[in-house]
């Protein structure tokens, strides 16, 4: 392949994860991108929670039974010039520390807002974790065609809750029943919307200039001339859109429509694909590796078990960093030090598994793994370094984790292990008695674990309430670490990974135990 091509390649591609709180409307924008980017043909078919049909992506029974996608699914399709790469970021009960790992896995995010509703709690915890990195954020405020809140309003509760200004890119006309459309500052033409043609690319008519009198017969006299009014405020009163401060994290697009109408969707996706960046390099504890390097690397972001019951294998899901993955290449697993011929990688199509022949920076690739894989492992072509910022995030969910066999307990701590080295769950085991915590992001989290102990490690466990309501890995020299340890003795535990952790019963109890110990760091996030 000569070198343009290999340039090209990895330059069309755009990786990007919707950010949102349940019910916003995540699950219908992806239907709706999925449409325009032509890999599915009548939107519709990802989750269907009245129809009984069920997400491309799901595969456990588990899923099948709720209705509700627990696998982070990639997405591949073409959208233009550009190669768009979706990850699915579960976000009902099957919400958990995937959704947030898998933010660390793209290089732009769609943050979509109920526009009825405004800043959510979810949303607000998923832009925290974007800040880690300054993703830059596009924003989509859906169901135009319901009675909103003020549009400027909710443009300053993005800015003063979520700290990031706004740019508005399209301004909407009216909303509810009297949807009319959008204006696209950008391109300076009104965009109408008719009702009743979400299931499909709709032929749109545009009015161009904003004196337009088309636009006074197509829309009113009345709503005309409040859009014009509110522009001369929106102008005069928000950000304007500026390249930099947006790969900087610092600015967001802003985008409005409704994505059970498909209206407003492909504005976003033009803003998307225009403007969010090609793969992005990824530190290392040695250096940074730029994507278009000529060698292979990539990091395991996630493990799932199971994704298909015939198979009961594991799947690492790696994000291909540099160079380009081709079939039958040599990797090097760099934690282990040893090379494996991977022949057999997966890519995702929607749910489909297919075998591929070669794939690059950017995208996602599926690796078989027999239990060799961990979270944050990274794999190159022949270089040893490790990938930083694949970190575990503080559960916010805890639960005593017992059994009904007092005899197997060495097998369920080997379980626990290992489903935490997955990243499907983490596990504290105080330093005070034989207790065995088990914490989680999300609810369903528990019940995964119960299960596959059961199916996997022949394990029956149950849950007990606990009372620990937070948990941070503590830093610090070793004389302030050993005071900590004798002084908090019942609130330290050791995690699954052997680190030292601070158990809290309480949010003002974790308070406390900082104003105390300040030269410990109590940290929410844990590097692999
Ligand atoms: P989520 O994945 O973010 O949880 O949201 P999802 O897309 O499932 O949407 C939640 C509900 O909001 C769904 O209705 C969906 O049809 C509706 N919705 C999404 N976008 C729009 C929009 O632009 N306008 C309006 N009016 N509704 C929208 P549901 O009845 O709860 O579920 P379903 O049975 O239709 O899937």
């Amino acid at each position: 392949m000569n070198d343009s091509n290999f340039v090209n390649e990895i330059n069309k591609r755009r990786t990007f994860a919707i950010i949102s709180h349940p019910d916003a409307g995540k699950t219908t924008i992806t239907e709706k991108v999925l449409l325009f980017g032509q890999a599915l043909q009548v939107a519709g078919t990802v989750k269907g929670k009245k129809s009984g049909q069920h997400a491309k992506s799901d595969w456990m029974e588990m899923e099948k039974e709720r209705g509700i996608s627990v696998t982070t699914s990639v997405m591949q399709f073409p959208y233009r010039d550009h190669l768009v790469n979706l990850l699915d970021t579960p976000g009902h009960e099957d919400f958990s520390e995937d959704t947030y790992r898998t933010l660390t896995a793209v290089d732009s995010c769609l943050m979509v807002i109920d526009a009825a509703k405004g800043v959510e709690d979810r949303t607000r915890k998923l832009m925290e974790v974007t800040r880690l990195r300054d993703t830059p954020i596009i924003t989509f405020m859906n169901k135009l065609d319901r009675d909103i809140r003020d549009p400027l309003e909710l443009l300053d509760e993005v800015e003063t809750e979520l700290n990031i200004a706004c740019a508005p890119i399209t301004w909407p006309i009216g909303c509810g029943k009297l949807f009319k459309g959008v204006y696209h500052l950008h391109r300076d033409e009104t965009i109408l919307y008719q009702s009743g043609l979400g299931h499909m690319i709709q032929d749109v008519r545009i009015i161009k200039g904003l004196s337009n009198p088309e636009l006074d017969d197509a829309v009113g006299s009345d709503l005309a001339g409040q859009l014009r009014d509110e522009l001369e405020l929106v102008i005069g009163a928000s950000n304007e859109f500026d390249l930099e401060l947006f790969l900087d994290g610092q600015i967001t697009p802003v985008y409005f429509g409704t994505a059970l109408g498909n209206f407003g969707v492909d504005h976003m996706l033009d803003g998307l694909t225009e403007w969010a960046p090609a793969p992005q390099g990824r530190e290392t504890q040695a250096r940074k590796v730029e994507p278009l390097e000529s060698k292979f690397s990539g990091f395991v972001f996630k493990i799932q078990a199971n994704m298909d019951p015939k198979h009961r294998d594991r799947i690492a899901f790696c994000r291909i960093v540099s160079g380009k993955y081709q079939k039958g290449m040599k990797m090097r697993h760099t934690r282990i030090g040893k090379d494996v011929r991977i022949s057999d990688a997966l890519t995702f199509l929607a749910g489909d598994r297919a075998l591929l022949e070669e794939a690059y920076a950017g995208d996602i690739i599926g690796l078989h793994n027999h239990g060799s894989m961990r979270i944050g492992d990274t794999f190159t072509q022949g270089e040893d370094f490790t990938f930083s910022g694949i970190p575990n995030f503080a559960p916010e969910l805890f639960k005593r984790i017992r059994l009904k066999d007092p005899l197997k307990q060495k097998q369920l701590q080997k379980g626990l292990i290992q489903l935490s080295e997955e990243g499907a769950v983490q596990v504290f085991r105080p330093l005070i008695n034989n207790d065995l915590i088990v914490g989680a992001v999300g609810v369903l989290q528990f019940d995964v674990v119960v299960a596959r102990l059961k199916a996997e490690y022949n394990v029956e466990a149950i849950y007990e309430h606990v009372n620990v309501a937070t948990a941070r890995w503590i830093y610090g020299d070793d004389k302030k670490v050993d005071e900590i340890r004798r002084k908090a003795e019942v609130n330290i535990a050791i995690d699954g990974a052997n680190n030292l952790t601070y158990i809290a019963p309480t949010m003002v109890n974790l308070s406390l135990a900082q104003e105390r110990h300040p030269d410990i760091t109590f940290a929410a996030t844990r590097e692999q």
